[in-house]
């Protein structure tokens, strides 16, 4: 039996859980291929979701569906119903805080068991659920160990104080391991992007979040400024990376949040997030809120068409590259066997 069949027996026998995908994910470009990895993964903006609505998105090779109720939960569940397995995004409407199945009137509540059926009793039968949380006006789901709780939150994101101010997608043919390498390889940083860019400190392994330490001088598309990027980035597992971004000549600093979301073999959706401070938070009076949230979206907006423009740079190499498990790594590049070394832990069973 191969590891794709066994993953399907073990959520048979778990109904109503969603177990951990461990498809092996293999290299357009061949070589050697990765798993899917544990840990938080982008499945959508939360304004993609608003009450009453029922999304569709693919996750690791299958189909999950996105609703969140009248009274405004959020749940992302399995796309397909346990009764006869209709699919519950193609025609699925949710009734108050219900999901109902377009095939037979199936009602789920949020906690994914059935509860009301057309002129009858309800079936003992439940909807497999995703860990849901949502950051920042931001949605991610936990792929976890075999059905367990997610033992490690993304602290790191910048909280229900922000939300994105500008934001882009694209799809890349690659795994979330080699589009976070990214961050640790320095060396590509000059030929690539001609970005000049000088590493601070090793990374520094703190369990599922990764500190990466460089200082970097990023001219922004709009010729608006030269920023500096003097944090770095923090990666919370490999679907996110987050950071922020000081602009000195305006004096403001944005939120970037980068995650890498597998939807199927070697498939990423990239999404790059500027995050900006929400009304609630900004300044008192109306006028300087206004200026300030105006300035904030030309920011974000020019720093998001940066980082695409650099990814666009980058995806020209990730979509043909194969993953290569014994790199012959340079002395100065230890941050990448250091990365190697941390990312062990989000493919254990
Ligand atoms: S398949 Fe969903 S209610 Fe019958
Ligand atoms: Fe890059």
């Amino acid at each position: 039996m191969n590891r794709q069949s066994l993953a399907g027996l073990r959520h048979r026998l778990r109904p109503g859980t969603v177990p951990l995908r461990t498809g092996l994910a293999g290299g357009e470009g061949g070589g050697a291929p990765l798993p899917y990895p544990s840990g938080w993964f982008c499945l959508a903006l939360s304004r993609e979701v608003p009450a009453g609505a029922v999304v569709n998105r693919r996750f690791m090779g299958r189909d999950v569906v996105l609703y969140r109720t009248r009274g405004g939960v959020l749940r992302v569940v399995d796309a397909h119903c346990p009764h006869l397995g209709a699919h519950l995004g193609a025609g699925g409407v949710v009734d108050g805080e219900h999901l109902v199945c377009p095939f037979h009137r199936f009602a789920f509540d949020v906690g994914g068991s059935c509860v009301k059926v057309p002129g009858g009793d309800p079936p003992k039968a439940t909807l497999g659920q995703f860990t849901v949380r949502e950051r920042g006006r931001i949605i991610y789901v936990w792929n976890g160990h075999d059905a367990a709780p997610p033992d490690w939150e993304p602290s790191e994101l910048p909280d229900d104080g922000f939300s994105p101010a500008a934001s882009w997608s694209t799809l890349l043919t690659s795994h979330p391991q080699e589009v976070m390498e990214s961050f640790v390889d320095y060396r590509h940083q000059p030929i690539v992007h001609n970005v000049s860019l000088r590493e601070v400190a090793p990374p520094a392994d703190e369990g599922p979040l990764l500190r990466i330490s460089f200082s970097a001088a990023i001219r922004l598309s709009v010729g608006l400024a030269t920023i500096r990027v003097e944090q770095g980035l923090v990666l919370s597992g490999l679907g996110l990376a987050s950071g922020d971004v000081t602009l000195h000549q305006v004096g403001m600093s944005l939120g970037v949040v980068l995650t890498a979301t597998p939807v199927g073999p070697w498939q990423t959706r990239l999404r790059v997030f500027a995050m900006t401070e929400t009304a609630s938070r900004a300044d008192s009076t109306r006028l300087r809120k206004a200026a300030s949230t105006s300035w904030s979206a030309v920011a974000g907006q020019a720093l998001v068409r940066t980082i695409a423009h650099q990814m666009g740079q980058d995806a020209r190499i990730w979509n043909r590259k194969r993953y290569e498990p014994e790199p012959r790594l340079a002395p100065e590049e230890s941050a990448i066997g250091q990365y190697r070394g941390w990312v062990r832990q989000f493919y254990r069973s």
